[in-house]
């Protein structure tokens, strides 16, 4: 108990600077177990108490049975520590008496559990509605929000076969609603692996078209040679990519996640805001340090990504499936 007090404790000095990503890197807690939902909520519940206090009353609706569902237990926290802090971040300080988070547990048809934040904020503006899941997007000033947390919600929940989704009217306050499996009562098999049919396309699928991007012209230039059977074109900046992504649809684009000036990052942007969009067709090469924010958008984005240094056959295997993913044949 005392351990658990002071972990969460030093966690919500994170939270605080929005640093929903808590725990993720360590490694631990990230393999899939079953968890009690209603002890995951009250988890998150109190992390996020800093940023509720002055704003708003709790109100727990929980379904009086406890309902198990199997995930990784820190991306269960963190989505729904990110739910409940969007919620309370929407509230005004001052107004607690006036404001409330409710959070609502049910379970749904058959074999699902239906969890619901809703908070008497202001509500979201239909144009912003549309875009909340896509990365980048926030109107919180920088340093509070960085427009990842909702994108990271979606990766996690759509890992889990769940969904979600976000109802808002402005002037009524806003519901997110997450829908996930409940977890089964008995252990069934593990699911069979994919069959070799992809494998099989794969093979005697033709010459790609490819866009490398590394600030090393030798690491470009290694892949431009290993690659040989492809079209390779290289690009030393994240400048001269987003040119030639303007000039040729390529198939896949290979691209180094952390280069001076343009990084991968601002790359995917360019990319996303494309008349037509070529995000999906980014492979991120990472290696070495991350930051903070690096990590953050590799959750948040369902991008491949393959570490430096890679050998070739598993390079050639992620270009591959990063072509399936955008043009399944
Ligand atoms: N409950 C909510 N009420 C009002 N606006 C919200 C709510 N949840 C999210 N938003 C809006 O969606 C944006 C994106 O949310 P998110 O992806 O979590 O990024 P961030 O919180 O870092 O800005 C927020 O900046 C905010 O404008
Ligand atoms: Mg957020």
């Amino acid at each position: 108990e005392l351990i658990r007090e002071a972990y969460e404790g030093s966690e919500r000095i994170r939270i605080i600077a929005n640093q929903i990503t808590y725990l993720t890197h360590s490694g631990e807690g990230v393999e899939t177990e079953t968890v009690k939902l209603q002890q995951v909520l009250d988890s998150a519940i109190r992390m996020a108490q800093p940023e509720i206090q002055h704003r708003a009353t709790v109100v727990r609706e929980y379904e009086a049975d406890s309902l198990y569902i199997r995930g990784p237990r820190t991306r269960l926290g963190q989505l729904f520590l990110n739910l409940i802090v969007n919620a309370a971040q929407a509230i005004e300080p001052g107004d607690r008496a006036q404001n409330a988070i409710t959070i609502r547990v049910r379970s749904t048809e058959e074999d699902r559990v239906c969890v619901e934040v809703q908070d008497t904020g202001p509500g979201i503006p239909s144009q912003l509605l549309r875009r909340i899941f896509d990365p980048f997007v926030t109107t919180k000033p920088a340093g509070r929000g960085t427009g990842l947390g909702l994108s990271i919600c979606r990766r996690i929940v759509h890992s889990l076969e769940g969904t979600i989704e976000i109802q808002s009217h402005p002037g009524q306050g806003t519901v997110a609603r997450v829908v996930l499996p409940k977890a089964p009562r008995a252990r069934r098999p593990l699911s069979m692996p994919p069959t070799s049919m992809s494998a099989v396309r794969r093979a005697t699928r033709g010459k790609l078209s490819l866009l490398v991007v590394d600030d090393e012209p030798v690491i470009a230039r290694l892949i431009q040679k290993a690659l040989v059977k492809h079209d390779v074109t290289t690009a030393s900046d994240g400048r001269e990519a987003v040119a030639l992504m303007g000039q040729h649809a390529y198939d896949v684009i290979l691209c180094d996640l952390i280069m001076p000036e343009m990084t991968g990052m601002d790359v995917y942007r360019a990319a996303l805001q494309r008349t037509t969009p070529v995000h999906d067709r980014i492979v991120f090469m990472t290696g070495g340090a991350f930051t903070q924010r690096a990590r953050d958008f590799l959750q948040s984005v369902p991008n491949l990504r393959i570490e430096k240094p890679f050998d070739l056959g598993h390079l050639e295997r992620t270009i591959y499936e990063a072509a399936d993913i955008v043009d399944p044949r």
